[in-house]
């Protein structure tokens, strides 16, 4: 299994989950690239088996540069001429990352950024397996930070956030694990 981690982060928040994220494939032995997201970034997703995406939420949605990444992919997939449906590749799998301040109304400010990232995998044939919410320091906003919906995340994310994602990407290279075995019977 090969796997890739593609992330954005201006302020380090996402880059702590994908590093964290980084620790655990190396440890588990499975081969990891990890890049970070530039709106010209040309990547051929099928080279690999697992593919982690992160982002931060910038005003509900993935920042531009992810954004713009995105559109350049699907404008380049199939030559641009892209089925009706989307067809599922066997064996491709996503998993969403993002972080996310919070301030106004909470989680629901990730959970669009998130599910924009999703909805590319779903477009491109893989099958997304989890997409993670993790709170984010707003930098540059002290007060936002501390007096946000979301309490204090002045020191988010903390060491219990990065253990929430160690563990969960665990779970994900047990769960197909699991799902090769079965295939191989
Ligand atoms: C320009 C800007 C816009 C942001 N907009 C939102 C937002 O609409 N909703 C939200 O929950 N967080 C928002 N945030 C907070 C970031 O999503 C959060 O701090 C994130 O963890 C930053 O990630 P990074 O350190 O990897 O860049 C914003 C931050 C910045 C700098």
């Amino acid at each position: 299994m090969k796997s890739l981690i593609l992330y954005w982060s201006a302020g380090g928040n996402t880059k702590k989950v994908a590093d964290t994220i980084e620790t655990v494939l190396v440890d588990k032995s499975i081969p990891v690239d990890k890049v970070k997201i530039e709106e010209n970034l040309e990547v051929e997703l099928c080279d690999y088996d697992l593919v982690f995406m992160g982002a931060p939420s910038y005003r509900w949605i993935p920042p531009l540069p992810v954004r713009k990444f995105i559109g350049n992919t699907m404008d380049r997939y199939r030559g641009g001429a892209r089925p009706i449906g989307a067809p599922r590749k066997p064996g491709k799998f996503g998993v969403v990352f993002c972080t996310f301040g919070g301030i106004h109304t909470g989680i629901k400010e990730g959970y669009v950024a998130g599910k924009y990232m999703a909805q590319f995998f779903e477009h491109v044939g893989f099958l997304v397996l989890d997409e993670w919410y993790t709170p984010g320091k707003f930098h540059g906003w002290e007060e936002g930070s501390k007096r946000g919906k979301m309490g204090d995340i002045s020191d988010r994310p903390n060491l219990n956030d990065l253990k929430i994602v160690a563990n969960s990407t665990r779970e994900i290279l047990q769960g197909l694990d699991f799902e090769i075995k079965i295939a191989k019977r």
